[in-house]
């Protein structure tokens, strides 16, 4: 029977970048949905970047550009990065959306209506400078244990104790710097503690992993405290429908933020919004999630749908955290690797996917990604295994049968890779990806044993065997067909290669008890995937130090210069240069050059503009194609040997390494003055 899924991954913040933790969830989600879209399930998956809150407002405000611009430019960015991870969202939206502040609203009308919702006035810490109430993570000051200086207002990060705000010593605003002061204001309560029976009943529904029931039943027992849902303006967020000047909570709007993806999915396909939401809905709805917030999604969540009229969650599915080398992601070590990183240096998202796949299982543990186990476990399985079952045996059926297949009728290998297919798909629905990839890779070792066993090689160089060899060969690509529907989860990309060069539809799981059949003929082998090479993953590790090290250094080395009167260019001298921020639409090497590269850059006029850039030792053109730098825009043209260049592109470099190419932060656009 075909079912009805909606699946959600959370929803990043918008004051970041993806990086490899953050993808351990969105892989895993990913593989899910693309395993239930395979198996002719209804599903769609939809995720929002989540916009409000007070960091984002006053990122915002540090850049100089408005939040909408802020979040408009890391939802691009983001976007991009799903995209090329190969994360197939059928919508991506944001949280800062009509949708969302329709449904917010009315959640909480219902929610007040249904005697849910109180006020309370309570003390908060408040900047008398920038006039804000402060978040706690605003508040710096002296630890109150060991006195390191510039600690958080939650806890310490040098002796890790934790406290309330009031305890620093010295307390400040991280905005303005002065001394924060207490002050009154009235709250809205979401009234939690009135929901105790109704989520103790939901937790034994067998809507949690075992870890986190027991999670919850710890909660219980210290007891539910009412939720705070409101901040005061200033706030980037939406208002409260009967409260001037006062927002919702980030974490109040962020959940509805699933539905109001959904309604604007539901909007553009024609889709039934309430079929999915009310709450007698028989559809699924499934919410993969990290650790850290299982509070918000296990307690809040659920109560928040059950007493605002709709259906709560099928499942929540919650997942550890990542480590690298097994330690915490770490700037200084280079770990703390963003998923732009990753693609510049390593390429292949299939890599990362693979090997997260062949770590996760249903349990919050948390996952380890060893760089030196990542670079053999791929090498070994996916070219050493898989791949290698097609480079030794598809030559043949091109080269002496014009692609001509021709298989034997009752091969007992390919019987015992068609039989395993339940074993595999209860794998996958049990998200036991790792048990899955196991036994794909058992399957692997059983088929080249098959291929090493019979030897085409040899085969080819005797007479009379030209039958055997054709079917020896087209048996190993019926058992490679099969590996790569079950891994076709997985690695999508890899698995659509091979679809062409097979030229077979788009796999389903039905297509198992297909078989590649007499006659079938396939398509020129192409070489499909290459090892990685252990200097890359070095280089980008050593990347991701750099950029700190990097200003570090710079900051001790060159204290302030006092220039000579001399050295001083004037503020007109320095308005004339026009500084912009250019997009490379595209990137080319330049024939006969050695340095050169030529760029084509939109800087909001009409035409692009042409530049050569001496940056060939440092880039390879594919990697700048979309990537915004800065220019000098009334650079007088010049005539070089390869042609008219008009402007300069800024880098950076000295001994120490370059060149540099510059960037702007998160939300310029092409075309932005420089000033
Ligand atoms: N915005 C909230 C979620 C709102 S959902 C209604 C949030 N954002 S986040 O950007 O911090 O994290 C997004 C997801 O990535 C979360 O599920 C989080 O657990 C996960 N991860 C972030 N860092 C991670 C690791 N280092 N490892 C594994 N997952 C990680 O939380
Ligand atoms: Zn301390």
């Amino acid at each position: 029977m075909s079912r009805k899924i909606l699946v959600t991954s959370a929803l990043p913040y918008a004051n970041g970048s993806i990086h490899l933790g953050h993808l351990v969830e969105y892989i895993q989600t990913d593989i899910w949905v693309r395993f239930q879209k395979m198996q002719g399930h209804t599903v769609h998956y939809v995720c929002a970047d989540d916009t409000h809150g007070t960091p984002i407002m006053l990122r915002a405000e540090k850049e100089g550009i408005t939040p909408e611009a802020l979040i408009e430019g890391v939802h691009r960015e983001h976007s991009a990065d799903f995209a090329e991870f190969l994360v197939a969202f059928d919508n991506y939206y944001s949280t800062n959306s009509e949708e969302n502040k329709t449904l917010s609203q009315g959640v909480y009308n219902t929610l007040k209506a249904n005697g849910k919702i109180g006020t309370k006035t309570i003390e908060q810490f408040y900047d008398p400078v920038k006039s804000m109430f402060l978040p706690d993570r605003f508040i710096k000051g002296e630890c109150p244990k060991c006195h390191a200086k510039d600690q958080y207002g939650d806890s310490c990060e040098v002796c890790g104790a934790t406290y309330n705000p009031t305890e620093l010593i010295e307390a400040y605003s991280a905005v303005s710097g002065a001394a924060p002061v207490r002050k009154e204001t009235e709250h809205h309560f979401f009234k939690l503690s009135d929901c105790e029976a109704f989520l103790k009943e939901w937790t034994r529904s067998g809507t949690l992993q075992g870890e986190a029931a027991n999670k919850m039943g710890e909660w219980f027992e210290s007891g539910l405290n009412d939720w705070d849902i409101s901040r005061d303006a200033p706030y980037f967020g939406f208002e409260i429908p009967d409260a001037p000047g006062k927002y919702f909570y980030v974490w109040l709007d962020a959940p509805i933020g699933y539905m109001a993806s959904f309604k604007n999915l539901c909007d553009q396909k024609g889709l039934d919004f309430d079929a999915y939401w009310k709450a007698d809905s028989d559809t699924e709805l499934y919410h993969f999630i990290g650790k850290d917030i299982l509070y918000f999604h296990a307690l809040f969540w659920p109560a928040t749908l059950a007493y605002s009229g709709y259906r709560t969650p099928t499942q929540i599915f919650a997942h550890g955290f990542l480590t690298v080398n097994g330690e915490k992601m770490s700037k200084s070590r280079g770990t703390f690797i963003t998923a732009r990183s990753y693609l510049d240096h390593i390429k292949n998202p299939e890599y990362l996917r693979y090997y997260y796949a062949a770590k996760l299982n249903p349990s919050m543990e948390d996952i380890d990604l060893n760089l030196e186990d990542f670079t053999a476990r791929v090498n070994s399985d996916l070219v050493g295994k898989y791949i290698n079952i097609a480079s030794r045996t598809a030559g043949f059926i091109n080269k002496r049968f014009d692609g001509k297949l021709n298989p034997s009728t009752n091969n007992p290998v390919v019987a015992e890779l068609k039989a395993a297919a339940t074993q595999i798909k209860e794998a996958y629905t049990a998200r036991e990806y790792g048990k899955a990839l196991r036994e794909i890779m058992r399957l692997s070792d059983v088929a080249n044993g098959f291929v090493a066993d019979k030897a085409p090689w040899v085969l080819a160089k005797q007479d009379g065997q030209e039958a055997l060899l054709q079917a020896v060969c087209s048996d190993a690509l019926e058992m490679f067909r099969l590996l790569t529907l079950y891994l076709k989860p997985v690695l999508p990309k890899l698995a659509s290669q091979i679809e062409a060069f097979l030229q077979v539809e788009a796999m389903q799981w039905t297509h198992v008890d297909a078989s590649l059949c007499a006659t079938h003929i396939i398509n020129e082998y192409q070489h499909l995937i290459t090892r990685i090479d252990p200097k890359a993953i070095e280089a980008m590790v050593e990347s991701n130090k750099a950029s700190l090290v990097k200003t570090e250094t710079l900051a001790k080395a060159a204290p302030a210069k006092v220039a000579d009167a001399g050295d001083y260019i004037t503020i007109d001298d320095f308005s004339k240069v026009d500084l912009r921020i250019a997009k490379i639409v595209d990137a080319q090497q330049v024939v006969g050059a050695d340095k050169l590269l030529q760029l084509t850059l939109d800087i909001g006029e009409e035409k692009t503009r042409n530049v050569f850039a001496g940056i060939k030792s440092a880039y390879d053109p594919e990697t700048l194609k979309g990537r915004l730098t800065m220019m000098v825009a009334n650079l007088a043209p010049r005539k070089m040997k390869f042609g008219m260049s008009e402007g300069m592109v800024l880098a950076a470099s000295d001994e120490r390494g370059g060149p540099y190419i510059l960037s702007p932060d998160v939300g310029a656009q092409a075309g932005m003055r420089v000033k």
